[in-house]
């Protein structure tokens, strides 16, 4: 089972979210947050204006997956989220140690 957190620019995440929905991931939990990564204090792009704000908004995708290869999600979330620009985001990925479906007691890789 692995965790993956992907910090994404808004106006990629529809095409991200799709691109997910295309390999079969489906389950996910998304937040909009707001971070910044090497640029911080310095211009960045954001939605085509220049812009001097430190933190800059973003979404979080986390999804746990255990069928799915990992490396199907970071190539489908890679491509989605690409502009070439700095702030294109990041991607985490984090073995996970268990899981529990609620409803059934189920554990691990049968509660994803
Ligand atoms: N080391 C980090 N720890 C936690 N969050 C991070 C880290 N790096 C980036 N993030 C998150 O990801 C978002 C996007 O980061 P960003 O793509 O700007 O990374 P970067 O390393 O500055 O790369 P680039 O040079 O392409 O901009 C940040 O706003 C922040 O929310
Ligand atoms: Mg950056």
């Amino acid at each position: 089972m692995t965790r993956i957190e992907a910090i994404i620019r808004p106006e990629t995440f529809e095409a991200v979210l799709e691109a997910l929905q295309d390999i079969g991931v489906i389950a996910m939990t998304v937040d909009e947050v707001h971070g910044c990564g090497h640029q911080a204090g310095h211009v960045e792009t954001y939605r085509g204006r220049e812009t001097q704000i430190k933190l800059l908004p973003k979404v979080r995708i986390t999804t746990v997956v255990h069928e799915v290869p990992v490396d199907d999600v970071i190539a489908a979330i890679s491509k989605a989220a690409y502009t070439g620009e700095h702030g294109d985001g990041k991607i985490f990925i984090m073995p996970l140690l268990d899981a529990v479906r609620i409803r059934t007691g189920e554990r691990g890789g049968d509660a994803v």
